[in-house]
């Protein structure tokens, strides 16, 4: 039985839908099974109740322990479980000790380390669904604005995410590893507003605004810091001289090239039109 938490998110639905349509035994979690939509013969469960028992392996979001992983991951450990796989975060690689994003992952890995469990950590960048949080404005026909419009990255789709995860709970080669995990180009972020357009078929904006600016607007969003604020417009700033590297990692572990964000761009056209 292999457990997947975050279920019904990016990363996990997707997941589910792969390890489902190869036959084997999974329990989704979610805080809400009634509302999951999860394909047949999926086991959906309640996140709040942790039910891990008869499981051998488990797929951990942080997001869904952002509170603290501990009690899940010694409840998982006690149950039997043998196997665990991390959505980590190519973040874990920033040695900024301010950077909150990158010591939470590196702490999450080191408990999963040391609770004496297999373990895969898989650390992407940059998701394409990142582009979401766009699609209220987009929608609206508004810009999306934002500072360093020169700044690159090579963002990943969840698919390709999920792909990997996948094998890492399913093979044995990956046990003990970290691969990072990226799209297959480096591209900036009026790219891909642009990408968005060409999806649904008209045009789309984009605005530059001064990281002052910008700063503001973050941080009227529930969830951020200062300090967080302050670390990802760095971390944008650098990547205008230095775009984020491709990693060859899913290729190699999948046997396909990565999806380009054309490709999500028009998986999810529906959420922008
Ligand atoms: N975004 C990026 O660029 C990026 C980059 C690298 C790594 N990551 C990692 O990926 C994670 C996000 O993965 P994702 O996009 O697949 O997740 P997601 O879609 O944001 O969330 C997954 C699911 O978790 C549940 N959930 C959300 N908040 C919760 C909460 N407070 N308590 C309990 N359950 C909650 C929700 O399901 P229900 O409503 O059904 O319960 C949601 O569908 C990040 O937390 C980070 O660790 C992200």
């Amino acid at each position: 039985m292999i457990v997947i938490t975050g279920a019904t998110g990016n990363v996990g639905r997707p997941l589910v839908e792969l390890l489902a349509s190869a036959g084997q035994k999974v329990r989704a979690l979610t805080r809400d099974p009634a509302s999951a939509r999860l394909p047949s013969g999926v086991e959906a469960a309640r996140t709040q109740d942790l039910p891990l028992d008869g499981a051998t392996s488990l797929f951990l979001n942080p997001a869904v322990v952002w509170g603290g992983a501990e009690e899940m991951i010694s409840k998982a450990t006690d149950g039997g479980v043998r196997r665990i796989v991390l959505l980590s975060s190519a973040a874990a690689l920033d040695d900024d000790p301010g950077n909150m994003l990158a010591t939470r992952h590196r702490d999450l890995e080191k408990a999963i380390e040391d609770a004496g469990v297999e373990w895969v950590f898989t650390r992407p960048g940059e998701f394409d669904a990142n582009a979401l949080g766009w699609a209220e404005k987009l929608r609206a026909g508004e810009p999306v604005r934002e500072p360093f419009p020169g700044s690159r990255s090579a963002p990943i789709h969840e698919k390709d995410i999920a792909a990997v995860a996948a094998r890492a709970l399913l093979d044995d080669d990956l046990v003990g590893t970290r691969p990072l995990l990226t799209g297959p180009e480096t591209i900036t972020h009026p790219d891909q507003v642009r990408m968005i357009g060409e999806a649904i078929g008209r045009p789309t904006r984009f605005e530059e605004i001064t990281p002052e600016e910008a700063r503001e607007e973050m941080l009227r969003l529930p969830y951020m810091r200062p300090g967080l604020v302050d670390v990802l417009l760095r971390l944008r700033a650098e990547a205008v001289d230095a775009p984020e590297e491709i990693s060859p990692e899913v290729e190699r572990i999948t046997g396909r090239p990565p999806r380009a964000f054309a490709e999500w761009a028009a998986d999810h056209a529906d959420d922008f039109r």
